[in-house]
């Protein structure tokens, strides 16, 4: 079997510092994976006076996959190239408490589900105007619409294609139907501003509702999404699989991550047809750059789900308990988490748990 490669990028401020010892860690579970480093932002544009130069474009096109840390801005157009360039439309993000997470939750034990965000459109990436060209809309503004005739502003559109909204209904079907298979109950969940929007998230949610109807074997439920924002709170025990539009998911990834512990702990996955990108849910968090205190667990179990997508499901799980059994025992927390761990003692711990579980 051809090796897989593994294109790694790094990223801004304080990604770099969950990225390089993510890669350490993957080697030492599965050393035929190549990883090859490329570099972007600041020390791109040092080296080559461009942020996104055409060796990192080219080492992104001649691995299977990318591991992206975060883009803080200098990084952005790599980001950009991961999802639009390579068509990376379906991002997986999965929401689930360990025991040992400082969940701001009473009962955070009932939390365990994905979350699957359309990634490639929606409000992004931004087409914005002003709106003196929006003659459509000014011709038909009444009372119930803002007065555009004449104003001084700015206008946003969403897009959302039959196509993009069926791919991404397909891979939420699909992931229900293998997490039912692992005891998980097979509902899809729907958030959508449907009331509102009824062509664009309208749109969406026909075309999901359609799709999960062709699985007899799964549940479906759909809600408005500001009131699937009170669920993700209230009732998080009743979600398996919430599909969410590009901006909503984007949010509510991050408010779900709230309810677990927080962002150092939200791992993502994006898949298209022919590539995929794993990084953290969260950003460069510039606050913590060069403090060695960034929580490495997002990185972690994003690679753990690079891990599971190219065969080596055994190697996912143990990385998995390597990091449960950290969290049960509590003893080396970094401070997201109230800790005083650093970043590196954190990543020691989990390289010894590893070394214990693989014996
Ligand atoms: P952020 O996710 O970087 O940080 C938000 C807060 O969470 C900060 O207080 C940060 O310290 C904390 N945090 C984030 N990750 C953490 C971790 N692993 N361990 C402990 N604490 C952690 O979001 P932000 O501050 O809004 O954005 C910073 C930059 O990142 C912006 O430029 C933003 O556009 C970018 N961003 C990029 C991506 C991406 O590349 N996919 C995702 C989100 C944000
Ligand atoms: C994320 C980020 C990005 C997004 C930004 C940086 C474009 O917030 O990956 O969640 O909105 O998708
Ligand atoms: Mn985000």
């Amino acid at each position: 079997m051809k090796p897989v490669t593994v294109c790694v990028i790094p990223g801004d401020d304080a990604a770099p510092e969950v990225v390089r010892p993510t890669v350490e860690v993957l080697r030492a579970l599965a050393p035929d994976i190549r990883f090859v480093e490329a570099i972007s932002g600041r020390e791109a544009q040092a080296l080559h006076g461009d942020p996104f130069p055409a060796q990192t474009r080219e080492a992104i096109d001649a691995a299977d996959c990318t591991l992206f840390g975060a883009s803080g801005g200098p990084s952005r157009p790599v980001l950009w190239y991961l999802r639009w360039g390579k068509q990376t439309a379906v991002n997986i993000r999965p929401v689930r408490w360990y025991p040992g997470y400082q969940s701001p939750m009473a009962h955070p034990e009932r939390i365990d589900y994905v979350i699957v965000r359309e990634n490639l459109e929606g409000m992004y990436p931004p087409r914005e105007g002003a709106l003196s060209e929006l003659s459509a809309l000014a011709s038909s503004s009444s009372w119930w619409q803002p007065p555009v005739e004449g104003q001084q502003g700015t206008y946003a559109v969403r897009v959302c294609t039959d196509e993009q909204s069926q791919r991404v209904a397909d891979a939420a079907c699909q992931l229900a139907l293998k997490r039912k298979e692992a005891g998980y109950p097979g509902r899809v969940t729907l958030g959508a501003k449907y009331s509102i929007l009824p062509k664009t998230d309208g749109r969406f949610r026909e075309i999901v509702r359609e799709t999960v109807a062709r699985y007899p074997e799964l549940q479906y439920q759909e809600f408005l999404v500001d009131d699937l924002a009170r669920r993700l709170i209230a009732v998080p025990e009743t979600l398996d699989v919430v599909v969410l539009n590009n901006e909503h998911g984007d949010i509510l990834a991050d408010a779900a991550s709230g309810t677990i512990g927080g962002l150092g702990l939200a791992p993502s996955a994006c898949y298209g047809d022919s590539y995929a990108y794993f990084e953290p849910v969260h950003g460069s968090a510039p606050d913590l750059a060069g403090k060695n205190v960034i929580n490495p667990t997002a990185m972690l179990l994003s690679g753990a789900m690079l891990l599971e997508r190219y065969g080596y499901a055994r190697q996912a799980e143990v990385l998995r308990a390597a990091l449960a059994q950290i969290y049960q025992e509590g003893r080396v927390l970094t401070v997201d988490q109230g800790g005083s761990a650093s970043t590196t003692d954190f990543v020691e711990a989990v390289q010894l748990a590893l070394a214990q579980l693989t014996v």
